[in-house]
This record gives C-alpha cells, structure tokens and sequence, in this order.
C-alpha cells in the first residue's frame, strides 16, 4: 500500500483521479492549486503529495494566508532584520527560508492581499528575495503547493486575485470534488475514522446500521468530511444516533428522508411542528416567501463557504452592498459553523 493510498481513504472515481494526479504530480515538483469546498481535503493531498516527493524528509511548511493579519503576512513568508520595524528586535527568518528544500503549503491563498501577490509572483519567478528591511539576497529552493475554496478565475474577473499569479501557481489543478458528489466514499471513509478511533477509546464499537449509512449517503455534507468524521467520533462517544439524525435532517434543505422528492414536504417542516395537522397547507404567499427565502439562503450561504466567510467579498459576488449582505445573514440566521 502506497502512502497516498494509506493516507486518502475511498474509492469513488472522483478521488481515484485524485490519488493518480498526486502520484504523477509529487515527482514533478511543478506548482500545484488544490480546490475545493471546505473539509474534502486539500490539506491532506497536500501533505500526500510532498510525503511522496523526494522531499518528504525536509520541512513540510503550511501557512495560512487567511489566518494571519494581512500587515504580518509578508514578514512571516519572507522574514525580517532586526530594527526592520517597530518590534523587530532581532531577525527572523521566513516561512519561505524554513522550507528550504522542502513544500511551503499555502493555504487559502485566495485571501492572499493584492499587495503581497504582486512580490509573490516575483519570488516565484526569480526564487530569491530579500528580508524586510534586509539586502542580501535569500534563494531557496522550494515546492509551492496553495489551496483555496475560493473560485480564483472569479476573483480575477472581479480583480480580487492577479491572473500572472494565478497562471504561475496554477500549472497543475487539483480538484477535489464535494463528499455528497461522491458518497461511495462515505462508507469506507465512516469504517476508516471508526477504526482510529476505536485505538483511543475501550467501550463497545458503535455500530453503523445500513439505515445510519444510508442517511448518510443522502446528507448534502457541507462540511464535507470534516464534518462526516465529526459526526462519526461524536455517535462512537455518546452512541446518539437520534439527536444525530435530526440534527443532519435539520441542515439540510432538501431533506434527507428523501420525502420532498415524492412530492410531500420535508420531514423536519412536519416533525418541528411549524404545521399544525388542520393547517394542511400553507398559502401560495407563504410559499413564494419560503421558496425566496430558501433559495436566498442557500445561495448565499455557498457564496459565504466559498469565499470562506469573507463578507466583503461575498456581498461583492451577490452583487448587493457589504450592509444588506450582514442585514440578510441575520434575517437567515446562517451561522459560521467551523
Ligand atoms: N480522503 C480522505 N481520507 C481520509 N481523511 C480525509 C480525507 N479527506 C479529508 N480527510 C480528513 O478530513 C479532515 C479535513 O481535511 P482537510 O483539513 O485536509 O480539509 P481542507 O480541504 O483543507 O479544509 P479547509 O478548506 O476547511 O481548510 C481532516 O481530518 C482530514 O484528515
Ligand atoms: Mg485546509
């Protein structure tokens, strides 16, 4: 068993492709954008990747360009001098300089400042660069692997993200598709987590019914799998399947119990008694209001996952002031769930 395979659990022809492109990829040292929704995986193909080069024994360096303070960004990629700036006491060395000879991962690179993107695009030009407030010229020698949720070719029509940069990292794509896209995964995936799991605590294995597996092939999963080993560890601890079925059943617009498809209303309109059983049917107003409202919620909840909650941007892509947009995530009470 290769370490991509020990590594990347499923079987579905989606993540096939996954696991044959990291393969052909790691022993190209070619920049690499891995996306896609939040939780498939990309930091874990990242890791895939650069334990299958021949570099898996140097620094695997992961930066999180969403998470760290725009001002800071640049002097924790590329370093400073001391006295560089107020604060700056002594040198310090970048992320950049710490994986040498190894993979820096940027992570959400789509949250990247346009500021900083233009010396990104210079260093991965040139490989060298300089410290803040420094002369001397660094070069290293580094695998560049970025992910993002975010739709770049989006954000360079909306003059978010620079195209130069974007062709320059982008030289292999990784896409790696939603779990609902591919529910053949959820099986192996559930036994997998079960398993490591079931190393740490000493109770009696819970056990997922062909019912609990089936519930969760249909569950739009928008925390991918993040969220499916989140709901595994949580019934192998507490064994509480019900709570656990409502609570899928309540985020899902669609209904799970596949009731909608057959023309009834969803399981959790009845079961949370927002129907009263003389009230059969709710008028064609209601409807229209609900149905807006549905639609509404969902679209911007996707936009919000894409952009990884950045409401400035969101409110950019939906096309309505950054005021209406925080008004409206109010009024839809959608929450920011990792
Ligand atoms: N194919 C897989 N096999 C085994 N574990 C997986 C797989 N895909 C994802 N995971 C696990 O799911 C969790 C989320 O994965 P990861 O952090 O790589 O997602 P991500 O795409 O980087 O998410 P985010 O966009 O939120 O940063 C991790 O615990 C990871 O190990
Ligand atoms: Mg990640």
């Amino acid at each position: 068993m290769t370490i991509i395979d020990q590594l990347l659990i499923g079987q579905s022809s989606a993540i096939r492709k996954v696991k044959n492109l990291v393969s052909q990829v790691a022993t190209s040292d070619l920049n690499a954008i891995i996306s896609g929704e939040s939780g498939v995986g990309k930091e874990l193909v990242a890791q895939a990747l650069h334990l299958s080069s021949h570099r898996k024994n140097r620094p695997f360096v992961k930066v999180n360009c969403a998470a760290i303070p725009s001002e800071l960004l640049e002097s924790e990629l590329f370093g400073y001098e001391k006295g560089a700036f107020t604060g700056a006491e002594r040198a310090k060395e970048g992320k950049f300089e710490i994986a040498h000879k190894g993979t820096i991962f940027l992570d959400e690179i789509g949250d990247m400042p346009l500021s900083l993107q233009s010396k990104m695009l210079q260093v991965l030009q040139d490989l060298h660069f300089s410290r803040l407030g420094g002369k001397e010229d660094v070069r290293v020698d580094c695998w560049v692997l970025a992910a993002t949720n975010h739709d770049l070719e989006q954000d360079i029509r909306l003059g978010l993200f620079r195209e130069d940069l974007y062709y320059r990292l982008n030289i292999i794509k990784i896409y790696i598709p939603p779990l609902r896209e591919r529910p053949e995964d959820i099986e192996p995936l559930v036994y997998y987590f079960g398993r490591q799991l079931e190393e740490k605590i000493e109770r009696p294995l819970f056990k997922f019914t062909g019912e609990i597996l089936e519930v969760f092939r249909r569950c739009p999963w928008p925390g991918n799998v993040r969220e499916l080993r989140n709901v595994v560890s949580r019934l192998m601890l507490l064994g509480d399947w019900d709570a656990v079925r409502q609570e899928l059943l309540a985020s899902d617009p669609a209904g799970i119990d596949g009731s909608e498809l057959a023309g009834f209303p969803p399981l959790r309109d009845i079961e949370d008694g927002r129907r009263s059983p003389e009230q059969k049917f709710p008028s064609l107003k209601e409807t229209k209001r609900r149905a807006v409202q549905d639609a509404e919620r969902r679209l911007i909840a996707s936009v919000l996952i894409e952009t990884g909650w950045n409401r400035k941007k969101a409110a950019k892509i939906l096309a309505v002031s950054y005021k209406a947009l925080l008004y409206k995530i109010k009024e839809l009470k959608l929450n920011r769930t990792d």
